[in-house]
């Protein structure tokens, strides 16, 4: 179910047969309201369930700001690395919770060919383009629909913003369910072809304590393979395998373990920041399962996509703020489901290629629950 409610307005919009549940914090609906400079209005919206897992989201960028899980003992935290207000999210730089696109991760030298023409998008790292570019979707205003269990966001990107061809529609839906997941579906159309890479960038810490290391996390990716990088995290074309690598999660263990291992593309990401080839892509198996003892909080990851951007917050540096703390080095991680980086320059790899008249469809689902004792 959904509540929304605009801070400084009288408007609230709450489910009548949902009324006995809790309000949302009056001070938090506030502290996320705002208008942009075109005066277009943002605010927070939260998504409950009936187990008093909560979910609140921003239409700016499209954006989980928190996720609120039980433990093991029924205390519910949140799970996600976030800030305190909208200000956080407006001058953030890690793309705490929001969606990237239209093509998330790296483009080499921001430039890719479509049909003979060749597009050059701005570069915003280093020598590529990483997350569309500078003030990309995750810095812009969406519209926002509210649902029974879910929200809708939805942005028109104009032709030629950032460099790239179409004017592309692109609709995100948070859906939370009785079980605990939170489904996220994305839905796009353009009218020149162009190309489309999008997911969540939200970083988690199951153990609600964000001053923790993400590193006795357990992890297990079901991936035989990742995409080994140059030193600027650029494919280089190779899909190679994890057996006998620091990058092998098929068996699960601690992110920590391997991470310190004198390794080539250990060092290019300054820990974990590769894109794992999927196994899976089926509803009912994980691409990923991580659980973090302490708390007893599981999280499994399911998606359409091929390939999962695995980020250990090595960039994370105690400059970002919120939650009472700075984020320091590897608090958090990522789980990016996605296409393969630099697809547009990578004939071998899955197509991020959408045509007038089609219509890209893409689901991933974040599921919460407890360690089986
Ligand atoms: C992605 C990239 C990382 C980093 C983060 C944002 O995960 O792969 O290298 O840029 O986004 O800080």
């Amino acid at each position: 179910m959904v509540l929304s409610v605009a801070a400084g307005l009288s408007s609230c919009v709450i489910t009548p047969d949902k009324m006995e549940q809790a309000p949302i914090d009056p001070k938090r609906a506030e502290a996320f309201a705002a208008k942009d400079s075109n005066g277009h209005a943002i605010q927070l919206y939260t998504l409950r369930n009936k187990n008093g897992m909560t979910v609140e989201l921003s239409n700016y960028g499209a954006t989980i700001v928190s996720i609120n899980v039980p433990d093991k003992n029924g205390k519910v935290e949140n799970v996600t690395l976030g800030y305190d207000d909208h200000a956080g999210l407006a001058s953030g730089t890690s793309y705490f919770g929001c969606v990237v696109g239209r093509y998330g991760n790296r483009i080499a030298k921001g430039t890719f060919n479509i049909d003979g023409v060749e597009y050059h998008a701005p570069l915003n790292n280093g020598l590529n383009t990483l997350h569309g570019g500078i003030n990309s979707i995750d810095k812009q205003v969406w519209k926002a629909r509210v649902m029974n269990d879910a929200i809708a966001f939805s942005i028109t990107i104009p032709d030629d913003q950032n460099g790239y061809p179409g004017n592309l529609k692109l609709k995100v839906v948070y859906s939370l369910r009785e079980d605990n997941s939170l489904a996220i579906d994305y839905t796009a159309s353009t009218d020149k072809s162009t190309v489309i890479n999008v997911t969540n960038h939200a970083y988690f810490n199951l153990s609600g304590d964000p001053s923790r290391k993400n590193l006795d996390h357990e992890l297990m990716i079901n991936a035989d393979r990742f995409t080994p990088v140059d030193s600027t995290l650029i494919p280089t074309g190779e899909l190679r395998p994890v057996k006998g690598t620091p990058f092998d999660f098929t068996i699960a263990k601690a992110i920590g373990k391997d991470i310190e291992a004198d390794d080539e593309q250990l060092k290019f990401g300054g820990g974990y920041d590769h894109n794992f080839v999927l196994n899976t892509n089926s509803k009912n198996v994980p691409a990923v399962v991580v659980k973090e003892k302490s708390s007893g909080r599981m999280m499994e990851v399911f998606t359409t996509e091929p390939g999962v951007q695995f980020y250990t917050g090595n960039f994370l540096n105690g400059v970002e703020k919120g939650r009472g703390v700075a984020y320091q080095h590897r608090t958090g991680f990522c789980l990016e489901t996605q296409h393969f980086p630099d697809s547009p320059n990578q004939p071998a790899f899955p197509t991020t290629l959408l045509k007038p008249g089609e219509t890209f469809k893409s689901q991933t689902i974040y599921k919460f629950g407890l360690i089986a004792e």
